[in-house]
């Protein structure tokens, strides 16, 4: 990986922050993202100290606010001609109802449309390296909902914590699948992945018995390290499968004609998003 730009999104804690420092280890050129400036620096000099790796960057924005993801945007536009790998990672478990500042349901806005905004501004830098890989992590919980419930996306009615992380995560996956199909002539290639059940600060309010369950930071990366770096899969895009760490094979065929759907109600607002 020795010299690939790497962005990676929500890269100051967890899998995020894990798998910026082994990627650091392996020689590639790092861009931190977080939203919280002191926290983003003080992972920046931790992953320097801890790879002995010098080109670590960093970037910064709240993954609510479109504004200042376009700012970001700008931000790396200036700095970069190309980015190797994006990887789409930043992600929350919001407690109670709240409302970002476009309006849109606080879970959905930062799990989701924060990827779809993200990915549209950047995918010009994507395209100009020869890699080009697309890494959206998404997570096995999509299987809670087993189709897009459009009228409670927004929460207002009954919002539920693990309901609506849910559709952020099934939204990542249709969102993964139809990009692939879109890109599939551009040699960018687009996959999914459900890192495992790790233990991070995602759910600082998880049950023990989840956490007694969680594995280890280390083993959350895996999925990541092998789509960002496996040569196994080069060219492979939109795979069938979500790539998982605990081996379950997490088809979503069955969900083509209900991304068609969310697709066409992501752009028909697409114009206030990007
Ligand atoms: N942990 C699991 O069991 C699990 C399972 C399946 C999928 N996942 C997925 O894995 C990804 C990483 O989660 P994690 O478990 O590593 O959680 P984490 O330890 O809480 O890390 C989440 C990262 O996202 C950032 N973030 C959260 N909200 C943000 C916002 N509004 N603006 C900008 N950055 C924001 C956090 O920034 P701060 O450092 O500022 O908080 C942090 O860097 C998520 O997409 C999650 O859905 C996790």
């Amino acid at each position: 990986m020795k010299g690939r730009i790497i962005f990676i999104s929500g890269s100051t804690d967890g899998i995020g922050k894990q798998a910026a420092l082994e990627l650091a280890k392996q020689g590639a050129y790092i861009i931190i993202h977080g939203r919280n400036k002191d926290k983003t620096i003080d992972t920046v000099n931790f992953t320097k100290s801890e790879s002995k790796n010098e080109k670590i960057d960093f970037v910064l924005a709240n993954m609510s606010s479109f504004q200042q993801i376009r700012s970001m945007s700008e931000v790396l536009h200036k700095r970069y001609d190309k980015i190797d790998v994006l990887v789409n990672n930043a992600g929350a478990q919001i407690h109670g109802l709240n409302c970002s500042e476009n309006g849109y349901e606080l879970t959905f806005a930062v799990n989701h449309l924060a990827y779809f905004l993200t990915t549209s501004l950047l995918l010009d830098l994507v395209a100009k390296s020869e890699y080009k890989r697309i890494v959206i992590v998404s997570s096995g919980m999509h299987f809670r909902v087993d189709k897009m419930d459009f009228d409670t996306l927004q929460g207002k009615t009954d919002y539920d914590l693990y309901k609506n992380y849910a559709h952020s995560k099934l939204a990542n996956v249709m969102f993964g699948y139809k990009l692939s199909r879109l890109l599939k002539n551009s040699g960018i290639t687009v996959n999914c992945l459900h890192p495992g059940l790790i233990n991070t600060n995602l759910n600082p309010q998880r049950a023990q018995h989840i956490v007694d369950r969680a594995l280890p930071v280390k083993k959350g990366i895996i999925s990541t390290m092998r789509l960002v770096t496996s040569s196994e899969l080069e060219g492979v895009t939109g795979s069938e499968e979500v790539f998982s760490v605990e081996g379950v094979s997490l088809l979503f065929k069955e969900l083509k004609s209900e991304y068609l759907r969310l697709v066409r109600v992501i752009s028909s607002s697409s114009p206030k998003i990007v």
